[in-house]
């Protein structure tokens, strides 16, 4: 299997085996690789000739110093869970001097707005980070699809926008999100929940299948409101956020359009992680 540090010895690589047919697959990953990443490499895989992982934690996408600090760093059972699906899949794990060369900075980003909303309202910087680093990687790698997972579903909004507007010649693709038998929903940070507050969980997705009942005949409004109900009853839980959005603008739904798709997400924090998740409402 090929493992690669360096940019340069990737690049070189990649170059070697491009010709004018070869489809190349990318999966920028921060790690501690779950089923719901698997699955985007699997959807590469049937796609593209090539797959490229990357397993990188961007420092310059966390706000919080503590939650990048915390964020499960396991790239050899990465590897050997990247090996299980195909020793064919090519991954790139570089060091942070390989990425930022001494700068690890980002640069600032125009998203039309989306960046403004929930993550990015509670995470300053946190999608500055993510086009710095996406941008980075695509340029490395020069994909011809590349695979996101709905969880972060604003992520996928905006990484799209940041392609549409740089002109980058990739083809955004969002997969469906994994969830564990319980209902929620695969990630890296569930590592860090403990076995009692990984089956507690189970309530942001049961709320949000009730919400997405409720939203069939009342308003958004009302809908926040069970929500935020539904958290209070359980103090174990701090509820961030919970929002109707536009799928397409990420602003917050006021009053009910018919020609709209709405999705409602939500920020929650339990025993000290903070988890994101997502539903399809209409
Ligand atoms: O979704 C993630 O894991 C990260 O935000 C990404 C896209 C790999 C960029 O660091």
């Amino acid at each position: 299997m090929n493992i690669f540090s360096k940019k340069s010895d990737l690049k070189a690589h990649l170059d070697n085996l491009r010709t004018a047919k070869t489809k190349i697959g990318f999966v920028p990953t921060m790690g501690a690789l779950h089923q719901g990443h698997l699955s985007l490499m699997k959807e590469s895989m049937k796609n593209n000739s090539i797959t490229v992982v990357s397993i990188f934690v961007n420092p310059t996408q966390f706000n919080n110093p503590e939650d990048l600090k915390k964020y499960p760093r396991t790239l050899e059972r990465d590897v050997e869970n990247i090996k299980t699906l195909s020793k064919d899949i090519i991954v790139y794990a570089p060091t942070v001097e390989d990425i930022y060369e001494g700068n690890t900075k980002s640069v600032a980003f125009e998203y039309d707005g989306l960046e403004f909303q929930m993550e990015g309202a509670h995470r300053p910087g946190h999608f500055d980070g993510v086009g710095t680093i996406v941008k980075k990687l695509f340029e490395i790698v020069q994909p011809t699809n590349s695979y996101f997972g709905e969880k972060d579903f604003q992520q996928l909004q905006i990484v799209k926008k940041m392609v549409e507007k740089h002109q980058l010649p990739v083809k955004i693709q969002g997969c469906p999100i994994h969830r564990e038998n319980n209902g929620l929903a695969m990630s890296s940070r569930n590592e860090r929940l403990s076995t009692e507050a990984r089956n507690e969980a189970a309530l942001i997705f049961k709320t949000l299948k009730n919400a997405k009942k409720k939203f069939e005949n009342q308003s958004a409004n009302e809908v926040i409101a069970f929500v935020t109900k539904e958290f209070e009853k359980h103090p174990n839980f701090q509820l961030e956020y919970f929002e109707i959005a536009d799928e397409a603008t990420l602003l917050p739904c006021k009053r009910k359009s018919k020609t709209k798709k709405y999705r409602g997400f939500i920020a929650v924090f339990i025993d000290n992680v903070r988890l994101i998740d997502n539903i399809s409402l209409n």
